[in-house]
């Protein structure tokens, strides 16, 4: 027996087909069928609609889509009832053989996705702005909030912390998560309009601290704020080498002289410097060895392992639902303007794009 669907298909480098598909009812074990509610658009969907970087071989005919939130209406699994409100991750998400997750129903195997369990008070659509997907490294993506909880993992309680590219999808999560979970959160962000915007959007959230780094005497007023000793107002920074600041550790994905001025000013000596992007930095080796710092270079993937990874993800979707953590997103489209989503658009368009400058956060996509 097989139930019909629709699926948004890749036929072509640019162009996206909404096709007729059937799925297999006869369920093996392990195995959903789900009705999808949302998903949401990401930078790496638009490589893979180009077919460019990594996807420049990828098999076509392709169904999109590396994450959802629906209703499991048919389960051959002893863990995901029948009715219940999922979340999934795919972990495998293209050239295996299999589809992605732009389809009304989809049948899932639960050893080819991570399937997280919504609580009832949560909305499906801000599951969806949380569980939208960022590039990983060596082929994968991660949902940024998995990613966000990976790269807070190795610091101990009452943290002091700071996340550079803090407007950023997976900056915003750390801070949000990072203050919530008690930690002494410190955002670098870029221009007075992100700064202000974010400081009061995490206003509740706990200890949070904003910094706009493209201000001048920024890593002055930082270093105030890093509770080490502070860089003296008059001191030319490049004289003073041996100042080291408070920070227990630093968060980046971004690399280049932010990072390099953080590691010689604001961090303290053993800070955990943790790394998911940005270039190898040569300038970072002096402050790295003179603080002992300890950098981690992406840690997403031995989270995903840990045993408590699926206890800590569905923990903070219940801290959506007393309304701390508001994960982001800006638009909410229908999967027919899935396709213009992701183009380049002319400012006078009436569509909505990701690579829209000034934005902060994902569109989510609605699939009614
Ligand atoms: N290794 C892993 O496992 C892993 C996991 C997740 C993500 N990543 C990587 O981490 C990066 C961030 O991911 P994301 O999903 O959070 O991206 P995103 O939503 O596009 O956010 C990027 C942020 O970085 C800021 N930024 C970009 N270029 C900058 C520059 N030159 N100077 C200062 N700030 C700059 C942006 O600032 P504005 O807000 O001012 O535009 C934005 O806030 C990506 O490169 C992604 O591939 C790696």
């Amino acid at each position: 027996m097989s139930t019909k669907s629709l699926a948004l298909t890749l036929v072509r480098p640019g162009t996206m087909e909404l096709r007729q598909v059937f799925q297999d009812e006869r369920l093996r074990p392990g195995e959903l069928l789900v009705q999808v509610e949302y998903s949401s658009v990401q930078p790496l969907d638009g490589e893979m609609f180009n077919c460019s970087g990594m996807f420049a071989d990828l098999q076509l005919p392709h169904v999109m889509g590396v994450e959802g939130v629906g209703v499991v209406l048919k389960s051959a699994s002893d863990h995901v009832p029948e009715g219940a409100r999922i979340a999934f991750l795919l972990r495998k998400f293209f050239n295996d053989d299999r589809h992605g997750t732009w389809q009304k129903r989809l049948v899932l195997d639960e050893k080819r996705a991570m399937i997280l369990q919504v609580p009832p008070v949560v909305g499906l659509n801000q599951i969806a702005a949380c569980t939208t997907s960022t590039a990983g490294g060596s082929r994968t993506t991660r949902s940024v909030e998995v990613a966000a909880l990976a790269f807070l993992k190795p610091f101990a309680p009452q943290s002091q912390i700071i996340v550079s590219g803090a407007c950023g999808a997976v900056g915003l999560a750390a801070m949000q998560l990072g203050a919530l979970m008690g930690h002494k959160m410190v955002a670098f962000v870029r221009g007075p309009e992100r700064a202000s915007w974010l400081a009061k959007e995490l206003a509740d959230c706990g200890k949070v601290a904003v910094v706009d780094t493209a201000a001048e005497e920024w890593v002055r007023l930082a270093s105030l704020l890093c509770s080490g000793e502070s860089v003296a107002v008059g001191d030319h920074l490049e004289e003073a080498e041996h100042v080291c600041g408070g920070a227990d550790g630093m968060v980046d994905g971004l690399g280049g002289e932010v990072l390099t001025l953080s590691a010689q000013y604001l961090l303290r000596v053993r800070a955990t410097l943790v790394r998911f992007g940005g270039e190898e930095l040569p300038s970072l080796e002096e402050p790295v060895q003179r603080l002992r710092l300890k950098v981690l270079r992406e840690s997403v993937e031995s989270f995903m392992t840990t045993s408590d990874a699926k206890e800590r993800v569905e923990a903070a979707f219940a801290w959506i639902g007393d309304a701390r953590y508001r994960p982001k997103a800006w638009h909410v489209a229908s999967w027919s303007e899935a396709a213009e989503c992701m183009k380049d658009q002319p400012t006078w368009t009436r569509f909505a794009t990701q690579v829209k400058p000034g934005r902060i956060g994902r569109i989510i996509l609605k699939f009614d």
